[in-house]
């Protein structure tokens, strides 16, 4: 899609869609993930490049241990699941965060994600996993610190080109456009350093209910933005 390579999400609200119901959280995060593969479709029809999701923040650890091992579980199910439809639909998977504290079964599980759909050229999907923003930044610091140390790197001559290299985001754009569900208006971590000049599109719909409508309604919305990157038309 021209002038949108870029989607990134931050699938808020499966708590409350669950609470609404009177049904347990988990049964929230099991309903994002119906909503998330049919955005995955939705994203390759349309001939966006990337899309980036925030499945699990550097802050989630701090929900009871049955919230966090069903989310791991519903990864792992997810992957055993939708594995042969991502590589048929030619879709490349992608991990942005700290994998070394994971389970060994989800490094698996993402293991063989990664190595199943390395050749494909389509659609780049992203998961965001045992992320945080601010631990990107401070993890490209430090590996620019080490590289100052060997000789590898000279501050004087280091650009914001060459830090961006550093992040787990290293060969993909910056997102144009980030949306929320949920409704809560802020971006809680989430792609600090690449998002300076996104745009960002905030919906009160939960996301278990955020259909491939409400998806097109949200890029519709950013194709009516002036994007002037700091200059003037
Ligand atoms: C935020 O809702 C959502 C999450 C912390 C997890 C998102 C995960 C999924 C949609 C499924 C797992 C992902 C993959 C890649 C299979 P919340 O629980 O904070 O909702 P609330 O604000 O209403 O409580």
């Amino acid at each position: 899609m021209r002038d949108l390579q870029h989607v990134a999400i931050i699938m808020d609200g499966n708590g409350r869609w669950a609470k609404e119901r009177g049904l347990n959280r988990l049964r929230g995060h099991y309903a994002g993930v119906e909503s998330l593969i049919e955005i995955v479709r939705t994203s390759s029809d349309l001939g966006i490049k990337y899309l980036t999701v925030y499945a699990f923040s550097t802050e989630n650890w701090k929900r009871p241990l049955e919230e966090i091992s069903g989310l791991f579980k519903l990864l792992i199910s997810f992957v055993a699941r939708e594995l042969e439809n991502l590589v048929q639909n030619n879709v490349k998977v992608g991990i942005l965060g700290e994998r070394s504290v994971l389970p060994e079964d989800v490094n698996r599980s993402i293991d063989k994600a990664l190595e199943s759909t390395k050749n494909c050229t389509g659609l780049s999907f992203n998961i965001a996993l045992n992320y945080g923003g601010r631990a990107e930044i401070l993890r490209a610091a430090k590996k620019f610190a080490a590289q100052c140390a060997q000789g590898e790197a000279d501050a004087e001559n280091f650009s914001e080109n060459d830090f961006s290299k550093l992040m787990y985001t290293a060969d993909i754009p910056d997102p144009d456009l980030i949306i929320r569900t949920g409704g809560e208006r802020r971006l809680s971590n989430f792609l600090t350093w690449q998002s300076a000049y996104s745009e960002l599109y905030v919906t009160d719909i939960y996301w278990p209910d955020f259909s491939p409508e409400e998806y097109e309604k949200a890029l519709d919305d950013y194709r009516q933005r002036d994007r002037r990157f700091g200059g003037i038309k």
